[in-house]
């Protein structure tokens, strides 16, 4: 039993109700609810020691008939056909549902929160999942998944019994901005592996996908009016592979994919730095006129923007409008970051004009820390992944900070000296030390309300398939959604490691190439 909002005489009462339930929690299997790894870990779980069984003759009620509703019904029915083989077909109802069945709707009940909050209850008879919004079901549907076997993610028929733990999760996340960022400029990722990057997303109840669509190595994203941009700009990567784009179809269908999963899509355009694959596809960007080579290595900070000249400011705005026009999100993500050959007198004006450009193209501003050398504009977020200087600089002009320290939360970051693939910069970051700490109080002057959340990035200079992406995403991934999810004084690591090892299995049902660290009691 988890609580964080009980007084202590309700709090005492209800856990030696639970100590006494939990007692009796012995002699079927399953029967604890509270003993199921789910990660993020829930606010508070009560067992009620018996268990729910889906069967071949279980629908999925929804109550009202809103589109929203009814696709997170066949969401989860697309989930739960494969491995039981039944056919769990969605019906529209205004009536509770009888026994055996699943039933999802939407309500005012004062016992969920906010948007993402859900409260599930499990009786024998029902499994019943209240939220006040449709982002509140999509995430409560995730905790289903991880309080049924792990052969639940199986892709083809297992013959066993699908028995589900009785009762009550009542759940909702610390942070409202919880993501992970995938570079697909150093090494491109296609459309499908894209899609899978934000199912691991969904999995662990993130909502955001900050996408790094433009670096030294290669630009990603259609852009029709500088279509040299994608047409030479992403025709290499780093080790000189043939790289690759997405058409503003391909990306207008990740904005779909990841919006069905209450999921928000961040685009970013690296600069004025970062920015040689645009230097090489436009020689009127560079300040002697000429276009650089395309650049196939690993090195950072060589190039910029020519900030000086007026065309400079016609492409920002270009690739902003078009990128606004297909993001339905609230924020265009402008880069920043260590723009070395930018003099420091030119790099502040260009991120303030940068800003206003965004700001009129209807979008929020999110930049790498480096971006508060310049005078923030209203509702700037600077994403901290280095320099608590700068971090503290954002503050203090009145923003948010994004939190992405390097030495916890980069995914490409090695587990140890072992570990072939990734980078060391910011040292190792193996389970641990990327689980234990605390966004509130990492930066010494930047506490809980400056706060919107945590981003894990995966940078891929060293990336280069799906496998090796997996293998450096878990199990840091899952910790860190935690960290986004779960209220600090409730997580620890001694019971976390236990609650990941209990995972490992359904890891390998979902066919996720992940690192078996020694620090975690696997069970496979
Ligand atoms: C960064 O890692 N250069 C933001």
């Amino acid at each position: 039993m988890i609580n964080r909002n009980h007084s202590g005489a309700i709090k005492t009462v209800i856990i030696i109700a639970m100590t006494v339930l939990q007692m009796s929690c012995t002699t079927k299997t399953p029967s604890d609810l509270s003993e199921e790894s789910i990660i993020p870990k829930p606010v508070s779980i009560t067992s009620t020691c018996d268990y729910f069984t889906l069967n071949a003759k279980t629908a999925i009620y929804v109550k009202g008939e809103t589109a929203d509703i009814i696709r997170i019904g066949g969401f989860l029915s697309a989930i739960l056909k494969p491995a039981t083989g039944f056919p769990l077909n969605v019906k529209s109802t205004i009536e509770a549902p009888g026994s055996g069945n699943i039933f999802l709707m939407l309500s005012d009940s004062a016992e969920t929160r906010g948007d993402e909050g859900y409260l599930l209850t499990v009786t024998k008879k029902q499994l019943k999942l209240v939220a006040k919004s449709p982002a509140g079901l999509f995430r409560g549907i995730q905790t289903i998944r991880q309080i049924l076997p792990s052969d639940i993610e199986r892709d083809s028929i297992v013959e066993r019994p699908w028995e589900i733990a009785t009762g009550t999760i009542v759940d909702y996340p610390e942070y409202s901005y919880r993501g992970a960022m995938l570079d697909v400029a150093r090494h491109f990722f296609g459309v499908d592996d894209v899609k899978r990057f934000i199912d691991f997303l969904a999995c662990y109840k993130m909502n955001v996908l900050h996408l790094h669509l433009s670096d030294d190595q290669g630009w990603r994203i259609e852009i029709k009016s500088w279509p040299n941009l994608t047409i030479h700009g992403g025709s290499t990567e780093v080790g000189g592979g043939t790289g690759g784009f997405y058409t503003q179809e391909q990306y207008s269908d990740f904005v779909k994919y990841a919006s069905d999963r209450y999921i928000t899509l961040v685009p970013e355009i690296d600069m004025p730095g970062h920015i040689n694959a645009a230097l090489a596809s436009y020689p009127e960007l560079n300040s002697n006129g000429k276009a650089t080579e395309l650049y196939t290595g690993t090195e950072v900070g060589f190039s910029t923007l020519s900030t000086k000249k007026e065309i400079t400011y016609k492409f920002v705005d270009d690739v902003f409008r078009e990128l606004a026009t297909l993001t339905p999100g609230p924020y265009i993500h402008i880069g920043g970051d260590e723009s070395h050959v930018t003099k420091k007198e030119d790099y502040i004006p260009f991120v303030e004009r940068v800003q206003d450009i965004v700001i009129a193209h209807g979008k929020q501003i999110i930049g790498w820390d480096e971006i508060s050398l310049s005078t923030l504009r209203p509702n700037a977020t600077a994403q901290f992944w280095a320099n608590a200087a700068n971090a503290n600089r954002a503050v203090s002009q009145g923003a948010k900070i994004l939190m992405s320290p390097a030495a916890r939360t980069y995914i490409d970051m090695k587990y140890d000296s072992t570990t072939v693939l990734g980078l060391s910069w910011a040292g190792y970051v193996e389970i641990d030390s990327s689980y234990i700490w605390d966004p509130a109080n990492y930066v010494p002057g930047i506490g809980r309300e400056k706060i919107t959340g945590i981003e894990a990035p995966l940078w891929t200079e060293t990336i280069t398939n799906m496998k090796e992406l997996e293998y450096m995403v878990f199990p840091r991934l899952p910790g860190l959604a935690e960290i986004g999810w779960t209220t600090s004084s409730e997580r620890s690591w001694e019971e976390y490691k236990v609650r990941l090892g209990k995972q490992g299995a359904r890891l390998k049902a979902m066919d996720i190439n992940f690192y078996r660290s020694k620090q975690v009691p696997w069970v496979e």
